[in-house]
């Protein structure tokens, strides 16, 4: 079983293609979390996996907030310990994310066995401009190749050295403004908005409400996945001044 979250798809491409070749069921953690979905049966020698964004070199709140709830019942012989995997898709790198993603599977008492980053397109639009079409067709080339390389080791069962996973100072640096921020008070929706609420549906923690035919954010904070910016399909939504000029990103898996 796979559990994947997703905000604009790079991790719904990378967890499809993991799934499709190993046999692995997805789990969409956003829908997980609407439904309070959170008890699983592992069964036979199903392995259990993580696919989700890099946020400020650590986990999604979201992602972190479903693990907390995660309940894995298991039948295997005493001893054996199932196979725990994390695949992690990034704009630039994904620095302590590994060691942060075992200490929230360890109190579930599931042990991470292998992290794997993977980079890809960014898509951070309420910090910096997204990563643009030609820049996007390289990077997936080396995506791919990377993603054969991941279904190799996890098919393999490959593990990693768990003693080299650290909480690194880009992790110790970044990660606090993440907890601390993400914001919603600068998003808006400007006048091309044509009231057809699939911010407000696709939105992983449903802060976004329809008044008047708008979206409005209605709580200071949100996981910060960018879906309802990058996805608007009018481009109406902003987050203050900057983004006016910005290209969007979606991954043409969600097309
Ligand atoms: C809130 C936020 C924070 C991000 N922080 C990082 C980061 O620390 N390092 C990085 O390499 N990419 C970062 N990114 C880029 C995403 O991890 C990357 O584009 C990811 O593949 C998006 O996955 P998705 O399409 O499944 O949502 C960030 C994106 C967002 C929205
Ligand atoms: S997705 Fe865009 S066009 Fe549709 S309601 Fe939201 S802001 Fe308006
Ligand atoms: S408000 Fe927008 S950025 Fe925030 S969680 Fe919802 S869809 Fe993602």
């Amino acid at each position: 079983m796979i559990f994947y979250f997703t905000g604009t798809g790079n991790s719904l491409y990378a967890a499809k293609k993991i799934g499709d070749e190993l046999g692995e069921n997805l789990i969409d953690i956003t829908a997980a979390m609407k439904e309070k979905s959170f008890i699983y049966r592992l069964s036979g020698n199903e392995k259990i996996g993580f696919v989700f964004p890099v946020y400020f070199y650590g986990v999604p709140s979201i992602v972190a907030d479903f693990i907390a709830q995660l309940k894995i019942e298991q039948n295997l012989e005493e001893g054996i310990k199932p196979y725990v995997f994390g695949v992690l898709t990034c704009g630039g790198g994904m620095g302590g994310t590994p060691k942060m993603l075992e200490e929230l599977l360890e109190k579930q008492e599931l042990p991470l066995t292998a992290a794997f980053e993977l980079k890809m397109a960014s898509n951070y639009i309420m910090m910096y401009q997204p990563t643009g079409p030609d820049l996007q067709k390289k990077i997936l080339i080396s995506t791919d190749k990377k993603l054969t390389d991941i279904i190799t080791a996890i098919s393999k069962n490959k593990q990693d050295d768990g003693s080299k996973r650290k909480k690194t100072f880009l992790t110790r640096v970044a990660y606090p403004l993440y907890v601390h921020g993400r914001k919603t008070r600068l998003f808006y929706a400007d006048k091309r908005c044509n009231g057809c609420k699939k911010c407000e549906i696709i939105c992983p923690v449903t802060v976004i409400k329809m008044e008047d035919n708008k979206p409005v954010w209605i709580k200071k904070q949100c996981t910060h996945c960018s879906a309802c910016i990058n996805r608007c399909p009018q481009e109406a939504i902003q987050y203050g001044k900057k983004t006016l000029k910005w290209r969007r990103f979606e991954n043409p898996i969600l097309k």
